[in-house]
């Protein structure tokens, strides 16, 4: 690691903003910006809060008692009110807030006004339920425009969302809305992916099976003939907003009222129920957006995410509509009908900010620079990349393709954080690979074990001090969220690890704990692991990552085999099916080894390190603690 990252920091050159960046960026001067900001932040998040609608003022920005941080308190509002009446009742009113492209090429295009009309029918429909204010809905949808408008119906009427990625399996569904107790299921028949359907009602069917709570389910009929539907528990999503008033007042919440739940992986098989409210959300999602992208109203902004994951969630749809901005959405993948499919929609729609992940540009690469220069990329102003570490070798191509002079906003954060965090800004010098500095009102910083900073060198990435948009807490499990900021002394622990360099900057190295990257997906290992031994044919499981050339990391299963069972193709497959019937595509191990022990401490933990050192012919480093 240390080696590679010196290899890194030596190839590493400097590219300074153009000019004409630097011209139109709201923020000119990052350092000195940062500095006014870090020395007073209650007072930076305090201005930031103004430029959004309130229904009733803070009297406090922020009270801290360490680790539980309430923002803006005594104020009420709603995020869905600043997402769309703001603009509604302003020139906005008949700008496109939404251009969605389906994977069969379809286009829907939304004004705020529409949209508008849409949430609020959509919130109607929701009362005309009786699901009441904290009441919460899960939301499995393929990447279509209900998606959002469901999101931002909840909003309206203080319900919390939970929306799960559409790619999760019927198992991994049900445990989320057990552990949000859903009152209300929002689906559709089916999703695409590379032109073949997949179906979403089955998953929803066996999952709710097991959820007594779920009292109805609404299903999105995108094919023909529709689906059938059981008439007691099943409403058809027209047939459900059919005859809805098109005005529906948004609820004055209380700036911690809990917006929405969004489930992700941690150390455990358990996934955690990382706990997003209104207010601060609100102001830390607006202000990034603004900023890092440098976003304007001409500008039309195109996040490659899924709604399913937290991206989506802050950057399709909760920052850029609080700006008011024109966002594109597209279903399906890079590749698909043919590679120049993301180029051709940016030539196509004018697209000038393009935010995507670090896997998607590897996958782009392997089919050569020829697709994007059969395109008019001219549009494009800011990229942007997330998920994982971009490697420079990636970075160079993306920023060569798309003309050598835009800039690439690599930038960092997590689900737990809601907003990113260090990052860019358009006019910050770039080096490849590094995702800079700090945004302004955040004091991260890299520490050792005892939380000494460290000025130079490796160490694990912190946030010193709370933020607007920090989850509040993970739902039903408090211990898990202490964890977060009992780890290191005084800060809040990423769980990544971190170099920073003579200039400050934050290279941000992986996971430091035993949550793997796949695709840029967030995958337990004690996930893939519980899935494996549910398998009758396991006794046990380990899973590592280990890195490949487009998905950065790849899962590798260690499997012993119950008594009586032989290692074979036949097995292998069905053990990969397990993990997908169990989790879903994402999780699936692309390896599988059949082995008759483990690397062991004394106290029986799996030493998973050991086992990664020997696969990628490593030194494992200290092995004192291990049994055998
Ligand atoms: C983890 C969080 C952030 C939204 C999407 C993923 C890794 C994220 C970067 C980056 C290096 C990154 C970290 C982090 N990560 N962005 N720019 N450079 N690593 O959210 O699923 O909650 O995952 O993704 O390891 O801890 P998530």
């Amino acid at each position: 690691m240390a080696e590679k990252i010196e290899t890194l920091l030596k190839a590493s050159r400097v590219i300074e903003p153009t000019e004409k960046t630097k011209a139109q960026a709201y923020i000119k001067d990052y350092e000195k910006e940062y500095q006014r900001s870090i020395a007073d932040p209650e007072k930076f998040w305090d201005e930031i809060a103004r430029e959004l609608e309130w229904f009733s003022p803070w009297t406090k920005v922020l009270e801290w008692n360490y680790p539980w941080a309430k923002w803006f308190l005594g104020a009420t509002c709603n995020i869905s009110y600043n997402c769309l009446d703001r603009h509604v009742k302003s020139w906005r009113k008949n700008k496109v807030a939404v251009i969605w492209v389906g994977e069969k090429g379809e286009e829907r295009i939304f004004t705020y006004a529409e949209l508008s009309r849409q949430v609020n029918r959509c919130a109607n429909a929701l009362k005309a339920l009786g699901l009441e204010k904290g009441d919460r809905v899960t939301i499995y949808l393929p990447k279509i425009p209900e998606q959002i408008v469901a999101m931002l119906a909840c909003a309206r009427i203080g319900l919390i969302h939970s929306v799960v990625y559409s790619g999760f399996s019927a198992p991994a569904l049900e445990s989320r809305i057990k552990d949000a107790e859903s009152r209300l299921m929002i689906t559709a028949d089916v999703g695409y992916d590379r032109g073949k359907s997949t179906n979403l009602k089955k998953v929803v069917d066996d999952a709710v099976a097991n959820c007594p709570t779920i009292e109805k389910t609404i299903v999105v009929r995108r094919e023909q003939p529709g689906v059938a539907l059981s008439a007691s528990k099943e409403i058809d999503w027209n047939e459900w907003l059919e005859g809805q008033s098109t005005t529906c007042e948004a609820v004055a919440l209380d700036a911690e009222t809990p917006l929405y739940f969004l489930y992700t992986s941690g150390t455990t098989g358990k996934p955690k129920g990382v706990v997003h409210v209104h207010g601060g959300y609100m102001v830390g999602t607006y202000i990034t957006t603004k900023y890092v992208f440098d976003l304007k109203d001409e500008d039309v902004f195109f996040c490659v995410a899924d709604p399913g994951w937290v991206t989506g969630h802050s950057y399709i749809v909760y920052g850029p509509l609080l700006n008011g901005a024109t966002i594109l959405t597209a279903e399906g993948k890079p590749d698909y009908p043919n590679p120049g499919r993301w180029w051709d929609l940016i030539a196509r729609y004018g697209v000038s900010i393009f935010y995507t992940t670090p896997t998607a540009i590897r996958l782009l690469m392997k089919y050569g620079e020829d697709w994007p220069k059969k395109y008019d990329l001219s549009t494009l102003r800011i990229l942007g990349s997330v998920g994982e570490p971009i490697n420079p070798e990636a970075w160079e191509w993306f920023h060569r393709v798309t003309g050598g002079d835009k800039p690439i906003m690599d930038t960092w954060w997590q689900t737990e954080t809601g907003m990113i965090l260090v990052t860019p800004l358009p006019c910050v010098p770039l080096k490849p690979g590094s995702a800079t500095r700090p945004f302004l009102g955040i004091e991260a910083d890299v520490v050792d074990r005892e939380g000494n900073s460290i000025e130079k060198g490796g160490g694990f990435a912190v946030i010193k001090k709370p933020w607007p948009s920090m989850m509040r807490t993970i739902y039903k499990d408090p211990d898990r969220y202490l964890s977060y900021w009992n780890n290191i002394p005084g800060c809040y622990t990423a769980g990544d690890v971190c170099h920073k360099d003579e200039d400050g900057y934050f290279w941000f190295m992986g996971r430091a704990d035993d949550v793997l990257k796949v695709a840029g997906n967030r995958i337990s290992t004690a996930e893939v692991e519980s899935a494996l031994v549910s398998h009758a044919a396991v006794v046990e499981a380990a899973a590592i990552g280990k890195p490949h050339k487009t998905a950065g990391e790849m899962i590798k299963a260690f499997v012993i085999l119950a008594q009586g069972q032989q290692d074979s193709h036949e097995l292998i497959k069905s053990l990969k099916d397990h993990v997908l019937k169990e989790l879903g595509k994402i999780a699936v191990p692309r390896e599988i080894e059949v082995v008759t022990s483990l690397p062991k401490t004394r106290s029986g933990k799996i030493m998973r390190r050991v086992l990664k050192a020997k696969e990628l012919g490593q030194d494992p480093g200290d092995i004192s603690t291990l049994e055998e």
